[in-house]
């Protein structure tokens, strides 16, 4: 992909691994406008960055957002669905049910409604690329967050469908799979994660080959993506189940 001059939106991008990519994409020449529920903040901060308020769980929302980018854009060529949340869930309480709806809602149907949202324009448009966002934990659970998993599994899935589905139309579909990288908290409780520009650098240098690949993945992350290929895929589930230790009552 030409990561120069694109005129892109990254719903979840008013933190973090979206705000961090946004700025990239900026740097490198594009018109960039990032969205979420506080995106104001955002506007306050970054000169260079246009934003959007929405919400990936309240259709309405998805529609207005949709609408007031296309008016000013018409010629948006790249859409990234990055709006994520990451719950611990203790499976043995049914109380955790709610962290599980909010995770599926945001993670997974958040995804789907923004996509649905872009379709038609960027089909119309005969170009142009739509990058989901999963996570490592897609391809090995992360025994802590169940529904995470599962949100991110089913966005991995939906991705290759969307593909398939769009093949021919002149737009790609890339799903970007991050390891863990120092935000959102990450970085207090988990001393490997990647340092978010160094994580930068190299998600820049992957998406920047022609043809763009379906699947982002830094090195840091192929060990949780082969993980069954590899044969390790028991052993490492087995040793991230230590994590549950940290849940109340189970130490
Ligand atoms: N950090 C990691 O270790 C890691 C690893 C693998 C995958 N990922 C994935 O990477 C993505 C970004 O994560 P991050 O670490 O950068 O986390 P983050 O800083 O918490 O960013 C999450 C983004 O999602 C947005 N969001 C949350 N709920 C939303 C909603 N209802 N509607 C619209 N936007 C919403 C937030 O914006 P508002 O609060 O403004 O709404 C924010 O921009 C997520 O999909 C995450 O699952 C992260």
């Amino acid at each position: 992909m030409d990561i120069d001059n694109r005129t892109v939106l990254i719903v979840g991008g008013t933190s973090g691994i979206g705000l961090g990519l946004a700025r990239r994409f900026a740097a490198a020449g594009g018109t960039v406008i990032v969205g979420g529920r506080s995106a104001a903040r955002v506007a306050g901060q970054a000169s260079n960055l246009e934003t959007v308020e929405i919400d990936v769980t309240d259709p309405d929302s998805v529609a207005r957002a949709r609408d007031e980018v296309l008016a000013g854009h018409p010629d948006l060529d790249l859409v990234v669905t990055m709006s994520g949340v990451m719950q611990t869930e203790d499976l043995r309480d049914p109380a955790h049910f709610a962290a599980a709806a909010t995770t599926i809602d945001v993670n997974l149907l958040g995804t789907i409604r923004v996509i649905d949202a872009f379709t038609p324009h960027l089909v119309e448009l005969g170009r142009g690329t739509i990058m989901t966002v999963t996570s490592g934990i897609a391809f090995l659970p992360f025994p802590l967050m169940p529904s995470y998993a599962a949100s991110k599994a089913g966005v991995h899935a939906y991705t290759e469908a969307l593909r398939a589905q769009l093949r021919g139309t002149g737009v790609e579909v890339t799903e970007l799979v991050p390891p863990a990288v120092a935000t959102a908290g990450q970085e207090k409780v988990n001393p490997a994660a990647l340092p978010l520009e160094s994580f930068l650098d190299e998600v820049v240098g992957v998406i920047s080959a022609n043809p763009t690949p379906h699947e982002i993945l830094v090195k840091g992350v192929q060990m949780h993506r082969w993980a069954e290929r590899d044969g390790t895929y028991a052993a490492l589930v087995e040793s991230r189940s230590r994590s549950l230790e940290n849940l109340p009552g189970r130490s």
